[in-house]
């Protein structure tokens, strides 16, 4: 069992990341700024509740040098960063957490902030504003971890289920999804769907697993890559309802990204970096880099989209 310090404890997956490594039998401990707990009375019950089943709770900073080595040379056998894309400075921020751990010289793994699409993949075709929100950022922060030789692993597990099935990329101008629902990409175009939950114990365990070390584990589990056009009809199948559809060509999509509010334009980049390509989730990879973790832990069954959608029956 390591020590697992994650930074990013208190966001939407770094708390699935805590519970999973808490389940695991890790000892574990979230890096939290003071200013979190004084400013934000939910994420004070959060991690009240995080120590009472037995986390500890270190305060600090990323952007604090001192503080962060002083956390991971205590925790921090494995670091686990989970900050955000929501500012420009969270995920760029993260060349600090790689000078703390070159200082520290003894990190056995570091999982930076991903969780997502395989950015050196996706660059190419990402529009802005996600480009330079998100690809472009973790591929630096990619470089820099490959430039200083630490042990690390990327995790790809593309959508998160509890992100986006609320909407399915849908702005809301056609009102509720019930009575007329977008549909980006034809039915070549599939997006891969993980559980939080499933993504978090993957982690969990690749981080104590030597086949993933310095690899990318892409998270792709056969059952749950659906086209957005195949969500409509399974969400149709639940609810008895019939959606009306509006299929959204990838010229009116761009245009759609073009004119959106932020941070409408954003998400829809996300969708269009998904879509657009037949297959942009499904390229070969490459065995030297990657690995697979359907094909390194068989053994476990994914949470399917099918019942991830029930959570979201209500909204339709
Ligand atoms: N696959 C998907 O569909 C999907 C969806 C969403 C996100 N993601 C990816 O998952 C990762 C995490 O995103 P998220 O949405 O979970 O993030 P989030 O909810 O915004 O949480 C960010 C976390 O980072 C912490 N943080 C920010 N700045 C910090 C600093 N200077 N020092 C210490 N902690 C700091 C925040 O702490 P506070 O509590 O103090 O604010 C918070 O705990 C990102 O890489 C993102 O791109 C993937």
């Amino acid at each position: 069992m390591s020590s697992i310090l994650v930074i990013g404890g208190t966001g939407n997956i770094g708390q699935h990341l805590v519970t999973a490594s808490l389940k695991a039998g890790h000892r574990t401990a979230v890096l939290v700024r003071p200013t979190t707990v004084a400013s934000d009375s939910d994420k004070a019950k959060l991690l009240n509740s995080l120590e009472a089943r037995g986390v500890s709770v270190v305060y600090g900073d990323m952007n604090n040098h001192k503080s962060l080595v002083a956390a991971i040379k205590q925790h921090g056998e494995v670091v686990i960063s989970a900050v955000g894309h929501g500012r420009p400075e969270e995920l760029d921020g993260q060349l600090k957490i790689i000078e703390a751990i070159k200082e520290v010289g003894c990190v056995k793994r570091f999982v930076p902030s991903e969780f997502g699409c395989d950015v050196e993949h996706h660059v190419e075709h990402t529009l802005e504003p996600a480009n330079s929100m998100i690809v472009t950022p973790k591929l630096r922060v990619r470089r820099a971890i490959r430039d200083a030789g630490i042990p690390h692993t990327i995790i790809c597990s593309y959508w998160a289920t509890g992100l986006l099935f609320s909407t399915l990329g849908n702005s809301g101008e056609n009102g509720p999804l019930s009575t007329g629902v977008d549909i980006f990409g034809d039915e070549n175009s599939r997006a891969i769907f993980v559980n939080e939950k499933d993504m978090s114990m993957l982690t969990i365990r690749a981080v104590e697993d030597p086949r993933t070390l310095d690899k990318i584990l892409h998270v792709r589990p056969p059952a749950n890559m659906r086209s957005f056009g195949q969500l409509v009809h399974l969400l149709e199948k639940k609810t008895g309802k019939t959606f009306e559809r509006h299929y959204v060509t990838e010229p009116e999509l761009v245009k759609k990204i073009q004119e959106a509010p932020f941070p409408l334009n954003f998400q829809l980049a996300m969708v269009h970096s998904t879509v657009a390509h037949a297959g942009a989730c499904e390229h070969a990879v490459d065995p030297a880099v990657s690995v697979e973790a359907t094909l390194l832990y068989p053994d476990v069954q994914f949470i399917k989209v099918e019942d991830c959608l029930d959570g979201f029956l209500p909204a339709f």
